[in-house]
C-alpha cells in the first residue's frame, strides 16, 4: 500500500498543515510505503518571488524532518526534480472536462481572494492528479479543503482507464473528520493565505503574541460560560494538551472563575511544549543544510524510478510509443 502527499513551499507551516496533512503521514509510515513531496511546481500558482520558493521549500524539507519524516523509510523530495509530472499533466489533461475543473472551489476561492486568474491556477487541479497516479498511490492524507481535487483525480483515472485501457490506481482520501478543519486564529480554517496561521516553528516571542492576541467576548472572568465548547482556545487547546487537561479547562471556563488570559497563557504554554521536540530536531538539521539538500536529491532519485515506469505505462497506452 502506498501513500503519498504533497504541500505547496507557498509559506511556514502551520498547526492546520501539521494536523491536517502531516501527522496523518507520518504515522501512515508505520504502515506501508509513503511518498511525500514539497509541491514547487504549484506554488508557481500563486507566489511569484524565486528567493521565497527556495527559502521556503528548504523550511518545507526540515519542517517534515522535524515533525517525523523518516527518508530512509519515506521517499521525500522536491515535486520539481522530477519533471515527468508535467507530461502527465499534459496527457490526462486533454481527458480532463472544462466543466469539473469550472467546478473547483479552490480556484474560485483563490481567485475571489484576488489572486490573478492564469492558467496554472486554473489546471492546479491537474497537475495534483498527475502527482498522485505518476505514483500508483493508494492513500492521500490531506485536509478537507482538498476533498474535491480527490474527487477530480478519481473521475480523470477512471476517464483514462476507460479510454486507453487499465492504467492507473484509483486513489482513495484519507481525511480525518475530527481533524478536517483546525480552526485559525479568527476562528476561521486556519491558512497560510488568510494570516490567522500559528506557525509550528515560530520564535517564542511572537508565537505567544499571537496566541494572546486571539480576541474574546466582553464577558468578565465571573460569568459561568456555558458555551465553553465553542471558545476557540478551549479548541486549540484540546488540539494539543492531553485530554483531560483540555477537559479540565473547558469545565472551569464553563464553571466561571477563570479569566480568558490565563486560558490563553495555558494554551501557549501547551503548544510550546507539543512540538518541543519537534523543535530541537529542526534547530540540529538546520545547522546541516546540505544534509537536507542530499536527502531531497536522493529521494528524487527514488521517484523518478517509479514516475518513469508508470510514464512509460501511460504513454504506450495512449499510443505515444
Ligand atoms: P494553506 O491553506 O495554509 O495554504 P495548504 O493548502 O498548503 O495550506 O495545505 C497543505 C495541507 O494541509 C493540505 O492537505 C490541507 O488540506 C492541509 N490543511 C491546511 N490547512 C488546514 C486546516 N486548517 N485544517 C486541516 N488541514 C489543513
Ligand atoms: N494541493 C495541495 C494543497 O494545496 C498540495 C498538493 C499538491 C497535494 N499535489 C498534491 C496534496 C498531491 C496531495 C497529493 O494542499
Amino acid at each position: 500500500m502506498r501513500t503519498l502527499t504533497g504541500i505547496q513551499p507557498s509559506g511556514s507551516l502551520h498547526l492546520g498543515n501539521y494536523l491536517g496533512a502531516m501527522r496523518p503521514a507520518i504515522e501512515a509510515q508505520s504502515r506501508g510505503e509513503c511518498f511525500y513531496f514539497i509541491a514547487d511546481y504549484h506554488s508557481m500558482t500563486s507566489l511569484l518571488d524565486r528567493a521565497e520558493r527556495r527559502r521556503n521549500t528548504l523550511e518545507v524539507a526540515l519542517d517534515w524532518l522535524a515533525c517525523g519524516l523518516d527518508p530512509k523509510h519515506s521517499v521525500f523530495w522536491r515535486q520539481s526534480d522530477v519533471p515527468q509530472v508535467t507530461e502527465l499533466t499534459w496527457i490526462i489533461g486533454t481527458l480532463t472536462p472544462m466543466g469539473l475543473l469550472e467546478r473547483a472551489h479552490s480556484y474560485k476561492d483563490k481567485t475571489a481572494k484576488g489572486i490573478a486568474p492564469n492558467f496554472g491556477l486554473f489546471a492546479y487541479p491537474v497537475l495534483m492528479a498527475a502527482d498522485i497516479l505518476l505514483y500508483d498511490t493508494n492513500v492521500v492524507p490531506v485536509g478537507k479543503d482538498q476533498k474535491q481535487h480527490l474527487e477530480m483525480t478519481r473521475d480523470i483515472a477512471i476517464k483514462f482507464n476507460q479510454t486507453y485501457g487499465d492504467t492507473f490506481v484509483v486513489p482513495e482520501a484519507d481525511i480525518r473528520e475530527d481533524l478536517a478543519v483546525v480552526p485559525g486564529l479568527d476562528g476561521q480554517k486556519m491558512s497560510k493565505s488568510y494570516g490567522n496561521t500559528i506557525e509550528l516553528f515560530g520564535d517564542e516571542k511572537s508565537t505567544r503574541k499571537k496566541i494572546m492576541g486571539i480576541v474574546m467576548d466582553s464577558r468578565t472572568p465571573q460569568e459561568p460560560k456555558p458555551d465553553a465548547d465553542k471558545n476557540l482556545a478551549i479548541q486549540l487547546l484540546k488540539l494539543v494538551a492531553p485530554a483531560d487537561v483540555a477537559r479540565d479547562y473547558e469545565e472551569r471556563l464553563r464553571a466561571g472563575g477563570m479569566g480568558y488570559g490565563d486560558l490563553k497563557k495555558a494554551l501557549f504554554e501547551h503548544y510550546w511544549h507539543h512540538f518541543a521536540a519537534a523543535r530541537a530536531r529542526r534547530a540540529e538539521l538546520a545547522a546541516h543544510f546540505d544534509h537536507v539538500e542530499g536527502i531531497l536529491r536522493e529521494g528524487a532519485e527514488r521517484a523518478r524510478a517509479v514516475a518513469s515506469a508508470v510514464l512509460t505505462r501511460a504513454r504506450k497506452a495512449c499510443g505515444l510509443e
